[in-house]
């Protein structure tokens, strides 16, 4: 009986995964040059992180969440997302003595949605926090380096920006949002209706046609800031419009996770279709506070690498990939024995280097070079091993060239 893979979370075949290596290359060299550092934390946590940290009434918390009860002990939870586990680790290791920190941490997250193309039961991200830091200053570079990242990758993306207000300003706001949506129940959808409710600001987010005329007249939290609030925004258009990076401010953007205070954003693509949220962030100002730790303001973002690998395909960015440089091919036993032993003498030499550890026919061990992609094959066999002489074929002009068998570590060496 075969059994299959989890619904919702996927295999990444070698076909793939050199999209999946090129992006981890690229975030890894790319944030390190902007001072984040990576980190590695567990993806298992206790529920009640999440309860706390993300939100007892968000989605993901309410519905989504894959908890489970360690031997009756204790209630565990595969991560949903990074940032309460980022934060968690932060108070655990006293590192606020330290001054700001900026990390990065990737790896895989778990949510029990519906699944469909580019949401997944399990997905992966690549996750950015900044610990200690209030000033605009780093929710700009935070946001450039998002956008350095896509672009190094050849994407193209929208960024949509807003702010969500703070403890001062948003409490007086969610009243009036609430009374102003009860009286409108009977045009709103079910959803909508549950949610005004339980948490009114993600009303603002449904994506209902029948909804939209009505939420387009919604008041807006941008034009009920606070002071701090407003000021702290227009320094954040401010950094972008001076760093060049275009945005558009999006009022009715609201996150689905409730640590959101000041800044939130999304990048967005419209190559992939209804899923169309590529990565997402904001402040969360007050979270390492709730988590039990000092107060200490935090900004961070993650990218969903399903979503961004599926905009890559989109806009027909290549899958890099590594091929042989060189494959060896055997005549016969003696070829196999050298074969053998000089793949393993190059690759310490640093080459790519290849062979069909199934010998064989000659015409099935070339099919096999060219599958791999080879650029130059090498037949080895007894006549070869006894003059130190063999020829060198390249794979796509089919020319040959004498080669002495000594020589070919220097001459495939990597410069
Ligand atoms: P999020 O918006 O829930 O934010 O997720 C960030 C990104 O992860 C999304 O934009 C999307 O690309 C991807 N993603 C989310 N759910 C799925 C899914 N089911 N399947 C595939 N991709 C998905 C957060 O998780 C925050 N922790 C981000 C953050 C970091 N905020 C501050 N620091």
């Amino acid at each position: 009986m075969k059994i299959p893979g989890v619904k919702g979370m996927n295999d990444l075949l070698p076909a793939e995964v050199g999209r999946w290596q090129e992006m981890e290359q690229v975030a890894r060299e790319l944030f390190g040059r902007y001072g984040y550092r990576e980190v590695r934390v567990p993806v298992v946590e206790h529920a009640a992180l999440y309860a706390r940290g993300v939100g007892e009434n968000t989605d993901i918390v309410q519905k989504e969440m894959y908890a489970f009860e360690d031997k009756g002990e204790e209630l565990l939870c595969l991560r949903p997302e990074a940032t309460a586990g980022l934060v968690r680790a932060f108070i655990e290791h006293g590192l606020h003595v330290e001054g700001p920190q900026k990390w990065f941490a990737l790896g895989p997250m778990f949510r029990r949605e519906r699944p469909q193309k580019g949401r997944y039961r399990q997905f992966h991200q690549l996750d950015i926090e900044a610990f200690g830091i209030a000033e605009p200053a780093i929710d700009v570079e935070q946001i450039a380096m998002a956008a350095d990242f896509f672009a190094a990758l050849g994407v193209a993306v929208q960024l949509k920006l807003n702010s969500v207000g703070d403890g001062s300003c948003r409490p007086a706001y969610l009243q009036e949002l609430q009374g102003w949506l009860r009286e409108r129940k009977g045009q709103l959808c079910v959803d909508c209706n549950d949610r005004m409710e339980r948490n009114p600001l993600r009303v603002l987010d449904c994506k209902v046609e029948g909804c939209q005329p009505v939420l387009a007249q919604a008041p807006r939290l941008l034009d009920r800031l606070c002071a701090g609030c407003a000021a702290h925004h227009a320094a954040v258009t401010g950094g972008l419009g001076a760093l060049g990076i275009p945005f558009t401010v999006d009022t009715r953007l609201v996150r689905g996770l409730d640590y959101y205070v000041r800044t939130a954003y999304e990048f967005t693509s419209d190559a992939i279709g209804s899923q169309s949220s590529v990565a997402g962030g904001g402040r969360y100002d007050k979270l390492v506070e709730t988590l039990g730790g000092p107060p200490t303001p935090g900004i961070g973002f993650a990218i969903g690498q399903e979503r961004l690998a599926m905009v890559m395909a989109a806009v027909g960015r290549p899958v890099p990939s590594r091929q042989p440089e060189l494959f060896l091919i055997s005549a016969d036993e003696a070829g196999a024995r050298e074969c053998l032993s000089r793949a393993v003498a190059l690759r310490r030499a640093g080459v790519a280097c290849d062979l069909d550890a199934r010998g064989g026919k000659l015409a099935r061990q070339f099919k096999q070079a060219e599958r791999v992609g080879a650029r130059y094959a090498l037949v080895l066999g007894e006549k070869e091993v006894g003059s130190g002489q063999a020829k060198l074929k390249d794979m796509k002009t089919r020319e040959e060239t004498p080669v002495a068998l000594a020589d070919l570590p220097d001459r495939f060496r990597p410069t």
